[in-house]
């Protein structure tokens, strides 16, 4: 007779995957997989984690102290980000359940996207392209789309973790000046990395800075950073990007500030809400929209979902893991 398999811990991934991370799992785990994406509500995801070991989640599922009192199997969530604030990680830490995120593996292309939000923002890239696509261009014009210049302005960098600094590096090659705002100040080596950053007061990187990026987490103490107040601090021609999450903006005092003026314009990757937008970001023109995409390179987005399973069979089988080579 065959040896039977001692029972391997079961798992859900709650999202659509990479076929290749699931046939990896199923050589340690019992998988329930979600291949046609539904995203689970609460209910559901209670009802699929009643006899599971372990969640690989991703942004979009609340695993809120409901849903880990409700699944008392649960031992550990993985999330598919860096960004972890779908999870209550104080009732899960209650609750012995392990909370495990992706940091890391996308700060370079999470950079990169910040990059090429803040440059259609200030060259008003997109807005001159529907312009163009809606057959309008009949001349060339010399005062036509008149944007901000990047290269020699004030960068404002709010959270100086490791996507922060990676943005700030890049700003070199455009002979910026960095300004930060960070819970703490970095090591001075990080911020020699970090094109010289200097540390100052939100309101003065606000009151200097030419063109701001937002990537700090999101949490109670992060809600609404940029509000009305500081939004009428920030320079008339100034551009602000949204890297991290939505929440972390009041959208209805910018899309105000957007409309008068106040500041030039916007460059947005993350919402309140989404994946429903406030439907008067779509009547302006000076703001830049993109569908939270900004680690979605096809390398990097392998590469999460790589760090996720690796850090779900550390938690749920450290002793499989430790006889894996390190990826
Ligand atoms: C992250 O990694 O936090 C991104 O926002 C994707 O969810």
């Amino acid at each position: 007779t065959m040896p039977t398999m001692p029972n391997k811990p079961k798992i859900l991934l709650a999202r659509a995957i990479f076929p290749e991370v699931i046939t990896h799992l199923e050589q340690f785990f019992d998988v329930e997989s979600n291949q046609d994406d539904h995203i689970f509500s609460s209910t559901e995801l209670i009802e699929k984690l009643q006899d599971k070991d372990g969640l690989i989640a991703t942004g979009s599922e609340p695993v809120s102290a409901e849903v880990l009192r409700a699944c008392p199997r649960l031992k550990a969530v993985c999330n598919q980000a860096v960004g972890y604030n779908n999870i209550d990680v104080a009732a899960a830490t209650k609750a012995g359940v392990m909370v495990t995120n992706t940091p890391d593996v996308l700060n370079e292309t999470t950079a990169d996207f910040g990059w090429a939000l803040l440059m259609a923002t200030a060259r008003r890239i997109t807005e001159s392209e529907h312009w163009l696509r809606a057959g309008k261009w009949n001349k060339w014009r010399f005062d036509s789309f008149l944007g901000a210049d990047v290269h020699g302005a004030t960068l404002g960098v709010i959270g100086m973790g490791r996507i922060g600094q990676a943005i700030a590096r890049r700003s070199m090659g455009f002979d910026m000046q960095v300004l930060y705002h960070n819970r703490s100040r970095v090591s001075p080596e990080l911020e020699a990395r970090a094109n010289n950053a200097r540390l100052v007061s939100k309101e003065e990187l606000l009151r200097q800075a030419d063109h701001v990026i937002l990537v700090l987490p999101y949490s109670k103490a992060s809600h609404h950073t940029i509000g009305a107040a500081e939004l009428a601090m920030m320079k008339p021609g100034a551009t602000l990007v949204n890297l991290a999450r939505g929440g972390i903006v009041d959208d209805v005092a910018l899309i105000a500030a957007l409309r008068e003026h106040k500041i030039a314009a916007a460059g947005l990757d993350v919402f309140e809400n989404e994946p429903a937008l406030h439907p008067d970001f779509l009547t302006l023109s000076n703001v830049v929209l993109t569908p939270h995409i900004a680690s979605a390179s096809e390398p990097t987005r392998r590469a999460m979902a790589a760090c996720a399973a690796a850090n779900l069979l550390a938690a749920l089988l450290p002793a499989a893991a430790g006889a894996l080579p390190p990826n």
